[in-house]
């Protein structure tokens, strides 16, 4: 997967991870958690625009990086989103 396809895919978890964030206080992340085994058959279906991918590394910029740093490699506010279960 792409650096811009990783992007496009924080873009789509954003309003939900937003919206946990607000019910919530930040917690340690649990590492045995999968996604449901339809969830993860799914095929980004927008690859094929950069310009989506772009916006959403304004957006990953102006909402995320504070927590899970400019390159997604985690703090210690956050975690790793590069990590390859994060990414499984
Ligand atoms: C206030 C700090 C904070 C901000 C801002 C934040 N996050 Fe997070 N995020 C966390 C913490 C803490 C966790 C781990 C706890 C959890 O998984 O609920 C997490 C977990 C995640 C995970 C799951 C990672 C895993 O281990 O499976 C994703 C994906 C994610 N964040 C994406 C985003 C995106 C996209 C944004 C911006 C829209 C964002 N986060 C903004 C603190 C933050």
């Amino acid at each position: 997967m792409g650096r811009i396809s990783i992007v496009v895919a924080l873009l789509f978890c954003a309003l939900t991870c937003v919206a946990i964030m607000h019910a919530e206080q930040a917690r340690d992340r649990d590492p045995a958690w999968m996604a449901p085994s339809g969830d993860a058959q799914r095929l980004n279906p927008l690859t094929s625009r950069p310009d989506v991918g772009a916006g959403g590394a304004r957006i990953y910029r102006q909402r995320c990086s504070a927590c899970h740093a400019e390159d997604g490699g985690g703090t210690p506010k956050a975690p790793d989103l590069t990590a390859p279960d994060v990414q499984a």
